[in-house]
């Protein structure tokens, strides 16, 4: 695969060393794939989608945008990864020279989400030793707003940092940095390898020890007592493909970067079920845990599970608490539930910062630790400038929603259209896939992945693109302009990101378009065994050089 430059020290990501930037086992990869995709939506967000949305009848919106969009669209980023083998500007290079922004545009929202889901771990971080104590004493919403994160009654974009905040927030970035800095194999491989048992290990515990609380089963009930009338409303199904999108880290170039990271030989739909699985039965057992522990809530404080049932925010960091101070072993929940939102975080963070590093490191021709730098400097610097502050939650709220509407399903679309519809590359996609995994994919998939997922998440935005310019984001708390500028603009602002850096002159040698046919003819006969798959590979890098 590499050719005689391979090891230097600036050489573009896909031509360096084999063994340093590539998962070395199929296994490797998939709990990668899977620390990427369980993190902090599966653990405050799913459980509180699930009980708003219907309750045990969101399973049903649920299991359809997972069956048709969800896989669907898991393979379709793997196979543009592995058979392009590139940061997604590069793999959407390959396809096209007008793509390439696309794949920036991914690159830019996964930048925007990185910046505040570090904040999110470092309060996890506090919280776990809050836990000991009980810090927030008998009011947790007070101790939160006003003890902790100090936070300043206008919503401005102030600069007044929160040490408590600033310091786990550096040390969640300084650990970051430093797992992507030792590469694929040795960095984001290991951590996923050490992260990944003790946070399945923590959650399960959690779990089971919130199973055992008195009124925990009241809470099961009111979280999977099914309300049919849900599945009328539209909005229901939109909550169902934004939760899955973010959920399985796909549309927004996570796990085209991971799959380029893949062996020639990998069976890519084999490895997408058992990551799309493990995913959905994550978020099932988070939805349990935590509806378990809300049950206990309610009846600890006599009220009904609606009363104490929140998410987000107020489930992590008010509702938790609260249930800390009053439970058995309190001070254990504390550490295991902030513990295993460490954990998840941690290993989605990672993959998120890598699509950036990898992009950059493509585009620059550097080497693993120049662009981890060039990346993580300016990355953390932004993201400790604006939200361990005394606004950054407002900040935070108003991206994540923007972001996620506007960002991830807005690009995901966009790319399937300009990919599907225009390139018209579904068909080779779906070869590719076929040629290397377990599972064939053919026209039902093609239809799925062409046709109603695009269908889907055109009416999904348009729903949403008319909710949020009918009724204030945020029901009239937050300043017109606020909302403008963090919430559209900075939208707007991936695209044109995007765009503008698509127009940046590759190096010579990096780009090289492969004849297709050729390669797939060439790709075939080392699949069928008529040539070794290392040898085609290595003629094909001769071809471009
Ligand atoms: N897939 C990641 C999460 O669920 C981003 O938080």
């Amino acid at each position: 695969m590499s050719t005689s430059t391979a090891g230097t020290s600036a050489t573009p990501r896909a031509e360096t060393t084999k063994q340093s930037e590539t998962f070395s086992s199929r296994n490797i990869f998939i709990l990668s794939a899977i620390g990427s995709a369980v993190g902090l939506g599966n653990i405050w967000r799913f459980p509180y989608v699930t009980y708003d949305n219907g309750g045990g009848a969101f399973m049903i919106p649920y299991l359809v945008a997972l069956l048709t969009a969800g896989i669907p669209l898991l393979f379709f980023d793997y196979s543009l990864g592995h058979r392009y083998r590139g940061s997604t500007p590069l793999t959407f290079r390959r396809i096209a020279k007008w793509l390439e922004g696309f794949g920036w545009w991914q690159v830019a929202v996964c930048f925007v989400i990185a910046a505040y889901y570090a904040v999110i771990i470092a309060w996890a971080v506090m919280y776990m030793f809050f836990s000991f104590n009980q810090a927030w004493g008998d009011d947790a919403k007070g101790f939160l707003y006003d003890s902790f994160l100090h936070l300043q009654a206008d919503v401005t974009t102030g600069f007044t940092f929160v040490p408590e905040v600033l310091i786990p927030q550096l040390v969640v970035w300084a650990v970051t940095i430093s797992i992507l800095a030792f590469g694929v194999s040795k960095g984001i491989a290991r951590a996923n390898l050490i992260f990944m048992p003790l946070l399945v290990v923590m959650f399960v515990i959690l779990v089971v020890q919130s199973l055992f609380l008195p009124g925990a089963l009241d809470g099961l009930n009111s979280l999977f007592t099914p309300n049919w009338e849900a599945l009328a409303d539209p909005g229901v199904w939109a909550a169902a493909y934004g939760q899955i999108f973010f959920s399985l880290s796909v549309g927004f170039g996570i796990m085209v970067t991971y799959s380029s990271y893949l062996e020639r030989k990998t069976d890519l739909t084999g490895s997408g079920f058992v990551v799309a699985f493990a995913n959905s039965s994550f978020e099932l057992l988070a939805g349990i845990g935590v509806f378990a522990a809300l049950g206990f809530m309610a009846h600890a404080s006599g009220t009904s599970v609606d009363e104490v049932a929140t998410g987000g925010i107020g489930l992590a960091f008010v509702a938790f608490p609260t249930l800390i101070s009053q439970a058995p072993f309190g001070p254990l929940i504390g550490v295991l539930f902030f513990g295993s939102l460490v954990f998840a975080g941690l290993t989605s963070l990672i993959s998120l910062v890598e699509v950036v590093i990898a992009a950059v490191r493509d585009k620059m021709s550097l080497s693993r630790l120049q662009a981890t730098f060039a990346v993580g400097i300016p990355l953390a610097a932004l993201s400790l400038l604006l939200f361990p502050t005394t606004t950054g939650l407002y900040l935070l709220d108003v991206v994540d929603e923007f972001v996620n509407k506007f960002g991830i399903l807005a690009g995901a679309l966009a790319t399937l259209i300009a990919v599907v519809v225009i390139a018209r590359k579904l068909p080779l996609l779906a070869r590719h896939i076929s040629r290397v995994s377990s599972i064939s994919v053919g026209k039902f998939w093609m239809l799925l992945v062409g046709v109603i997922s695009p269908l889907a998440l055109t009416y999904i935005l348009v729903t949403e693109i008319i909710t949020k310019v009918t009724s204030a984001y945020g029901d009239g708390d937050y300043p017109v302009e606020f909302v403008n500028i963090y919430g559209w603009g900075m939208a707007l602002a991936l695209i044109v990101v995007g765009a503008l850096i698509s127009l940046i002159p590759w190096k010579q040698g990096v780009v090289t378009d492969v004849d297709e046919d050729t390669e797939d003819e060439h790709f075939t006969n080392a699949m069928t065994g008529e040539i070794p798959v290392e040898q085609a590979d290595d003629e094909r890098e001769e071809v471009r050089a």
